[in-house]
């Protein structure tokens, strides 16, 4: 790149901050909705630029990474995942792929720890009974939860994001397990139960909670793997929909295999499946882990900070 500013798409809506810095510091095109797939690509023929900014609205397949214009350098991802795009194809084409790792650890262990709790002690039928109107006093056996201190977590996917789960849940005085591709070093692992083997560790985990990345092959949790977790376990997802039988899952939740399950994502986003809004025992979210202020200002501003290190020829502070 050179020493005029670079031309960039930001091709999702920032915060203003962010948006702010993107026009002061790039020469770029910024967009007031976030744009998919073909609309990037009818900007990119319209205006080429040496960088995108992306969200997960734009896939990019392997064919669509193909058809990218020959003076684009850098694709960076506003987020930690990438599993909406083929950075294996992108690479092969010479581009750089930057995610924004770290930034987004501490909310997304928040908001899967509100699941988990909100999972166990029913919050939202007990917020919506006060919406409604409360009034008729509950019975002792009424309307009971499950207590979610003392119990033991299963974390599937021990990255940082896992890591700040185990340290939530170790505040709840929970006995933590984690099945990860390696056994972290003792400093990590901080008295976490290594399985090598999921389905070894799932009859253990009186609630289950991923931290995966996206895009693993096949189904991590089907139906055998719901079978396998202890009756009445609660199941909670931050990490992506693609790693979920859904099928499974509803029938899970719906015959008391599970007792609740916390859920931020879902195969299809946004459109998911409606079936998961009639069970009353599911405390979802529309896929918000980082949507905080200040994560996505961070975020934002971690996609800048890529591009800007390319364009200045240091190279991306977080390639994939
Ligand atoms: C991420 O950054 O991957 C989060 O899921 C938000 O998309």
């Amino acid at each position: 790149m050179n020493a005029s500013p670079p031309r960039i798409l930001v091709a999702r809506r920032l915060t203003p901050a962010a948006t702010e810095r993107a026009r002061r510091d790039f020469d770029a095109q910024i967009v007031e909705h976030d744009l998919d797939t073909a609309e990037v690509m009818d900007a990119l023929r319209q205006r080429p630029v040496e960088a995108i900014l992306i969200g997960p609205k734009v896939r990019l397949d392997a064919a669509a990474v193909a058809a990218l214009p020959d003076g684009l350098k850098l694709i960076a991802n506003s987020s930690v995942g990438y599993d909406h795009m083929d950075a294996e194809a992108a690479r092969a084409r010479g581009l750089i792929v930057t995610n924004t790792p770290d930034v987004l650890t501490d909310c997304t262990a928040d908001l899967a720890f509100l699941l988990l709790l909100g999972a166990c002690r029913r919050a939202h039928e007990y917020e919506a009974i006060m919406r409604k109107g409360w009034r008729q006093g509950f019975g002792m056996p009424d309307m009971l939860g499950v207590r979610p201190s003392g119990k033991t977590l299963g974390i599937v996917g021990m990255g940082r994001i896992g890591r700040a789960m185990a340290e939530r849940a170790r505040g709840f005085g929970m006995r933590i397990l984690y099945h990860n591709r390696s056994r972290l070093p003792a400093d990590l692992e901080q008295g976490a139960e290594y399985f090598a083997d999921l389905h070894s560790m799932l009859p253990h985990c009186q609630i289950l909670s991923l931290h995966l990345p996206g895009g693993q092959a096949g189904t991590l949790m089907d139906a055998a793997a719901f079978a396998a977790l202890p009756k009445g376990a609660v199941f909670v997802n931050t990490a992506r929909g693609s790693l979920v039988d859904e099928d499974a899952l509803i029938e899970a939740l719906t015959h008391g295999q599970l007792f609740a399950a916390g859920l931020d994502v879902f195969r299809k986003e946004p459109d998911y499946d409606m079936r998961f809004a009639a069970l009353p025992n599911v405390f979802m979210a529309p896929h918000m882990a980082s949507a905080t202020r200040e994560t996505r200002d961070a975020m934002a501003m971690r996609a800048l900070d890529n591009i800007a290190a390319v364009a200045a020829g240091r190279g991306p502070i977080d390639p994939v």
